[in-house]
């Protein structure tokens, strides 16, 4: 954490000339259970992470504001006064898409000073780790405490949804905003994303002997373009046919009634979020009365559903998950979006280097490159660093 604190500073101060100490961090998150469920105002289950954003930021005395960050060689510039949703691309939309949508929530962006920022990052892109929430939030965070508009962290997490979906033009939920500024340390957030509540459940996992591992099959996806939408259209015409405002509101019970309404793909989409949503209410019950050793059994239907009902997995992550579970892991899923990106694995710590190693030796058997394996803690959410 020193590392990129360092170096969040040393790049603003060499991209902008001079030094600023003001620093706002944010996390990447994994979802342990509940996938495509938030935008059908479902259930999730995700947890913040140990690795980590930096946004470095200066207020400046006019209305200019400028990007820079450690993967992009430009310093991206915008006159505020004149910022509106078509008027950035590339990673620079993540940050000024913030700060258009901080205009939406009451920031009065004629008058609030522009800004510096340098962002540095230790979440891998592309990954399924939700590296650009991680800017979202950071960003997020940093211009509410510097502009003094004293939003909350749940209007803070929407802030950054609405930046993703309007100036980003990735159609995804409130998820990985709200895992990034709302979660604690060795805990979970259990968010209802139709009434955004949400609670803080302990996961315990070093207690119980248990460590997290994070398979990242190298594949990239991005989520606006492609599958994600397309999934999403789906679950939207399942909830139209079925006569409800969203798949939240169907039940286990209504599946048999789905099934005569609609075609076979459509209903296996719905089926997988109907259960899903089901299975993220099991985990919580679970780990409040077993613990995590109780879920694996959850986290394995959860990859099926997803492989065979939603079809969002491909040959890597199946692997993945498949070679973790026979070397001993207790479960494991794919995690994120899908089309790519990362599974998790569930392993008594005792079994870590097994798995690992088997996981290595499946992917090289079956040709495909060399996974990066790595652990994972459950960490604070969002904070301002110094
Ligand atoms: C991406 C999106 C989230 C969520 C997941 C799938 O991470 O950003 O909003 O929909 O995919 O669960």
């Amino acid at each position: 954490m020193r590392h990129i604190r360092a170096r969040a500073r040393d790049g603003f101060e060499s991209v902008f000339g001079y030094r600023t100490d003001a620093l706002w961090s944010a996390p990447g998150r994994v979802n342990l259970i509940g996938e495509h469920t938030d935008y059908n105002l479902g259930f999730v289950l995700p947890f913040a992470i140990n690795r980590r954003t930096v946004a470095a930021v200066s207020l400046r005395e006019d209305r200019i504001a400028r990007v820079a960050s450690a993967f992009a060689d430009e310093i991206v510039e915008i006159d505020l006064t004149k910022i509106s949703p078509d008027s950035v691309g590339g990673w620079a939309a993540y940050p000024f898409g913030v700060a258009w949508a901080l205009g939406q929530h009451g920031a009065d962006l004629l008058a609030v000073p522009g800004f510096d920022i340098f962002v540095e990052s230790d979440v891998t892109v592309g990954a399924g780790l939700s590296s650009s929430a991680a800017i979202e939030s950071a960003v997020a965070l940093a211009l509410n405490d510097l502009w003094g508009l004293e939003l909350d962290r749940r209007t803070l997490a929407e802030v950054g949804r609405q930046a993703e979906n309007e100036v980003v033009g990735a159609p995804t939920g409130i998820m990985d905003q709200s895992a990034s500024l709302l979660g604690e340390s060795d805990s979970a957030v259990f968010l209802d994303c139709r009434s955004l509540e949400s609670r803080i459940v302990p996961l315990g996992l070093e207690r119980d002997g248990l460590a997290l591992l994070v398979i990242d099959t190298g594949i990239t996806h991005a989520h606006a373009t492609g599958g994600y939408a397309d999934r999403r259209a789906s679950c939207e015409l399942g909830a139209k046919l079925l006569g409800v405002r969203s798949l939240r509101e169907v039940a286990v019970d209504d599946l048999a009634r789905a099934q005569v309404l609609m075609d076979d793909v459509t209903f296996r989409r719905v089926r997988h979020i109907v259960t899903e949503n089901q299975r993220v209410l099991e985990t919580v019950a679970t780990l409040e009365s077993i613990g995590a050793r109780g879920i694996g059994g959850l986290l394995d239907a959860s990859h099926l559903s997803m492989r065979d009902d939603f079809e969002i997995s491909i040959p890597e992550l199946n692997l993945a998950v498949e070679t973790a579970v026979e070397n001993g892991a207790l479960g494991a899923r794919m995690t994120g979006g899908g089309f790519g990106g990362a599974a998790i694995a569930m392993v008594s710590t005792g079994d870590l280097s097994r798995v690992q190693l088997a996981i290595d030796r499946a992917f090289f058997s079956q040709g495909f490159s060399r996974p990066d394996t790595f652990i994972v803690t459950a960490a604070d959410g969002a904070r301002r660093e110094s």
